[in-house]
């Protein structure tokens, strides 16, 4: 079977038509994909680090292409689209560096002529399954600490964002040994026979809630590891001393920009009511401001040409038109809270928790938040949406499952300790 690609801005422009890969071809990367990992987790580490340099500035040499495909394929705005390939390339050289880090360490043993240590080894083949809303990021923060700790890697990523995939695969799989690095496109056709490998050992998913539950379930069956990223509803909570224009204009951002389209978007205003009049002011007019044009325009304050467009054209109505509209949980709802103990019972109350943002002047109070508010990550006068590739990402409660992505945390869902104890 096959599948298209088409740019939202304009369906018309038709990027790519590929062949879904079927069950066969699954079985085939991954048998190929199993044997470059026998040697590529004997490449000494100092040379998966140089591989993975030498990614990044192949990434970097071919950011242009990128971004404008990035722009074509999913709709980003040409500068979170650039945002989002730098991201990448200093991924890149982070795990490039993270490669070289202690892979162990030693143990007091029972006799003092023994030793005793603990030994990171990679898991073999691992299979990374990514949405399209990130379509440089997220493959990348899997990948790059999948390969620098020694794993062969098969990504498939979403169809409606294969031709960036492709792309970046392109350019980074010639600076890594034959099969290190292979990609499957396709559906859930595609998705079902790879995740049910034997020989995958691990399994990273980003997507929705059901998938992931799904993947989870199914990984779990068999005994693989699985990691699994399925978003959130994320609060951001203002407080009566909070600077409001800055509180607004942030809190515009996050939940608007690209459209909302990002499991890090703030889709619940939770507001004190000594400000919940003059905040929800300032909120409607900085949203009129956001404008729906082509996204290969540079301008920063635009969301997305995702959404219908008259739903836009509704919403830049004006102030008086966006205030009710604001107030759809399906834009982003705005509640109130009579004290900040109520503000954290609402954010509280739903089933998920990635991220929490608050807003306030109080650094005392920020802190007694943070202690509180049961998300993943939790920002204070700051975007819900953004994240920092070197810090551990992942939520709490059903919005992730598995171990922590990026930072120093990738390293224990691509790699397993060996406890070794030699005796004399
Ligand atoms: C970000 O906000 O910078 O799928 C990243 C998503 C998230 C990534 C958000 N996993 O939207």
């Amino acid at each position: 079977m096959t599948f298209i690609s088409v740019n939202p801005h304009d369906p018309s422009d038709v990027i790519g038509k590929w062949e879904q890969a079927g069950e066969r071809e699954v079985a085939a990367v991954v048998e190929r994909a199993s044997r470059a990992a026998e040697e590529w987790r004997r490449t000494p580490a100092a040379a998966r680090s140089q591989a993975l340099g030498d990614a990044a500035a192949a990434l970097e040499r071919r950011g242009d292409d990128v971004i404008a495909l990035t722009v074509r394929e999913v709709g980003k705005p040409v500068t979170e689209a650039r945002g989002e390939v730098a991201r990448g390339v200093s991924i890149l050289r982070y795990y490039a560096q993270l490669a070289l880090l202690p892979d162990g360490e030693t143990l007091p043993a029972a006799s003092h002529d023994a030793l005793l240590m603990a030994r990171y080894r990679p898991v073999g083949v691992a299979a990374l399954l990514t949405p399209w809303n990130f379509p440089v990021a997220i493959p990348l923060w899997k990948a790059a600490p999948s390969l620098a700790y020694g794993n062969a890697t098969v990504l498939k990523p979403s169809s409606a964002a294969a031709a960036t995939a492709l792309l970046v695969h392109e350019i980074i799989a010639p600076v890594l040994p034959r099969d290190v690095f292979q990609v499957l496109l396709g559906g859930a056709e595609t998705a079902r026979p790879l995740i049910e490998q034997p020989r995958v050992a691990a399994v990273s998913f980003t997507g929705s809630v059901p998938v992931g539950r799904d993947i989870v379930r199914r990984v779990a069956e068999r005994g693989g590891k699985v990691q699994a990223e399925m978003g959130g509803q994320n609060p951001s909570i203002v407080l009566a001393d909070a600077d409001l224009d800055r509180a607004a204009a942030t809190i515009a951002y996050a939940a608007m920009g690209y459209a909302g389209q990002k499991c890090t978007a703030t889709s619940r205003v939770i507001v004190e009511d000594a400000v919940y009049a003059d905040f929800t002011e300032r909120l409607a007019e900085d949203i009129t401001q956001l404008q729906v044009v082509d996204p290969a325009a540079e301008v920063h304050e635009i969301i997305a040409p995702v959404l219908p467009r008259d739903v836009f054209q509704v919403l830049l109505g004006g102030a008086e038109t966006a205030r009710p509209l604001i107030e759809q949980p399906r834009v982003a709802a705005v509640l109130r809270a009579d004290s900040p103990a109520r503000a954290v019972a609402i954010a509280n109350e739903v089933r998920f928790g990635l991220v929490a943002a608050v807003f306030t002047t109080d650094l005392g109070r920020a802190l007694r938040l943070t202690e509180e508010l049961d998300a993943g990550m939790i920002r204070v006068n700051a975007p819900t949406s953004g994240v920092d590739f070197y810090a551990p990402f992942g939520g709490a409660k059903e919005s992730s499952y598995g171990p922590r992505e990026q930072g120093l945390a990738a390293r224990s869902f691509y790699t397993e300790s060996r406890t070794v104890l030699i005796t004399p």
